[in-house]
């Protein structure tokens, strides 16, 4: 039997791919969506580090919270199953700013906005694509770098998705974080969290989470639980080891050619030319 091709496994829902497990009824759902006051929204753009942070805030509560699969992921019946559930949720989600579902934004729910250099991003993203059967064939890492910069990936364009998102940076209920910090100092990031996230805990817990979301604490532990894919962020695979890859700053350099990385930063230039929050993006330590 071949593999499913592009038409399949992609449709296109306001101008943005998504997978074929995002139904349109649900995208069209998302409208009415009912928010309630204390749900944490995670938001990211794919392959930023969501896995990671989520592994971290739902260690932050010592009350009983519930991690669900990303909002836009599943049928209609989505809806009804996280209506039901009566703990606390936090709710990953790739969806840009504008596609959020308003009650969201009306109820002012906290949201954490990860974010991590587009570089990696694309190339985290490619080895994502490439081992994925629910994803489209890419054969080359030139292919697929194209496919990025067109936004012709799932969740379209990074440019788009991070720049829908820092028109609202002064917004006192979303919080920004870089990848590259919480690389650089976790325990910094944690605490940052935990003040936005009005939670209580001492330097002693934040050093022993800090610890236990290392990258190999947290590739180990995922190969070692069975998954349930309505609780956990990448509802595309079940296969951990596609998403604890290697946790790097910087791994484009592996990638990228002089010529790619010229063209890269020419179109970033012009798309980001009136973003300030693209200034503080890291590439390297
Ligand atoms: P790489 O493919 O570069 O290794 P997401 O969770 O948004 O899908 O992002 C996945 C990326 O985050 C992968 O990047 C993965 O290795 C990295 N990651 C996951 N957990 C991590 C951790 N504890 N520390 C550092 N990076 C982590």
């Amino acid at each position: 039997m071949s593999s499913p091709g592009k038409a399949e496994l992609i449709h296109v829902f306001k101008g943005i791919p998504f997978t074929t497990r995002s139904s349109p009824e649900l995208l069209k759902s998302l409208d009415n969506f009912d928010a309630r006051e204390d749900d944490v929204l995670l938001v990211s753009y794919p392959k930023s580090g969501t896995h990671w942070l989520a592994g971290v805030i739902t260690k932050l509560y010592n009350s009983q919270v519930t991690l669900t699969s990303p909002i836009e992921f599943g049928d209609i019946s989505k809806l009804e199953e996280l209506d039901k559930l009566s703990s606390k949720r936090i709710i990953p989600t790739h969806l840009d700013y504008n596609m959020l579902p308003p009650n969201f934004k009306k109820k002012k729910c906290k949201m954490i906005y990860i974010s991590r250099n587009p570089k990696d991003t694309a190339v985290s993203m490619y080895h994502y694509y490439r081992d994925n059967p629910n994803l489209p064939t890419v054969d080359t890492w030139t292919a697929f770098f194209d496919l990025f910069l067109r936004g012709d990936v799932v969740c379209g364009s990074w440019f788009d998705h991070f720049l829908s998102w820092e028109e609202h940076k002064n917004e006192t209920n979303i919080l920004f974080l870089f990848y590259e910090d919480m690389k650089k100092d976790l325990p910094k990031i944690v605490k940052d969290i935990t003040v936005f996230l009005n939670i209580n805990i001492s330097d002693h817990e934040i050093q022993d989470i800090c610890k236990k979301s290392s990258f190999s604490e947290m590739k180990t532990n995922t190969e070692k639980e069975n998954s349930d894919p309505n609780h956990t962020v990448c509802a595309l695979t079940s296969n951990r080891k596609l998403i604890f890859r290697k946790g790097t700053v910087g791994d484009w350099k592996n990638h990228f050619t002089p010529k790619q990385n010229l063209r890269f930063e020419e179109i970033f230039n012009e798309k980001m030319k009136l973003s300030n929050m693209a200034k503080d993006l890291i590439y390297e330590f």
